[in-house]
C-alpha cells in the first residue's frame, strides 16, 4: 500500500508502477502542493518513511535541487519520484515553507 500524508490529511491507496508520487496525490485527490512538475520549484518535496528501495533512484533535477544529505536522509521531490515496484511505501509531504 503507499500511504500519502500531508499536514491535513493522510490517504492510504494501492501504488501504481510508472507514476510519481505526485501522480498518485493528484489521482486521489490529496492536496499536494507542487508547482513545476519539472523538479525545479521543490513545492512538492516530500520524506520517504517506508519504501525508498520501491522507487526510482534520484533524478538529475533531484540531485541538483536537493542536498546530497536531504537525499540521503529520504527527502524527495514528489513529481520526479517514480513508483518502480508495488509493495509497502509511506510519503509525507515536506516543503520547505
Ligand atoms: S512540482 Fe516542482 S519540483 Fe516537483
Amino acid at each position: 500500500m503507499l500511504e500519502l500524508k500531508t499536514r491535513k490529511t493522510q490517504k492510504t491507496m494501492e501504488p501504481v508502477t510508472g507514476l510519481s508520487i505526485l501522480d498518485h496525490a493528484l489521482k486521489n485527490d490529496v492536496e499536494w502542493g507542487f508547482s513545476c512538475t519539472r523538479g525545479t520549484c521543490a513545492r512538492c518535496r516530500c520524506y520517504i518513511a517506508e519504501g525508498r528501495d520501491l522507487l526510482s533512484l534520484p533524478s538529475d533535477e533531484e540531485e541538483s535541487r536537493l542536498e546530497p544529505e536531504e537525499i540521503e536522509q529520504g527527502y524527495r521531490l514528489a513529481c520526479q519520484c517514480i513508483v518502480k515496484q508495488s509493495g509497502a511505501i509511506s510519503v509525507t509531504h515536506k516543503p520547505y515553507f
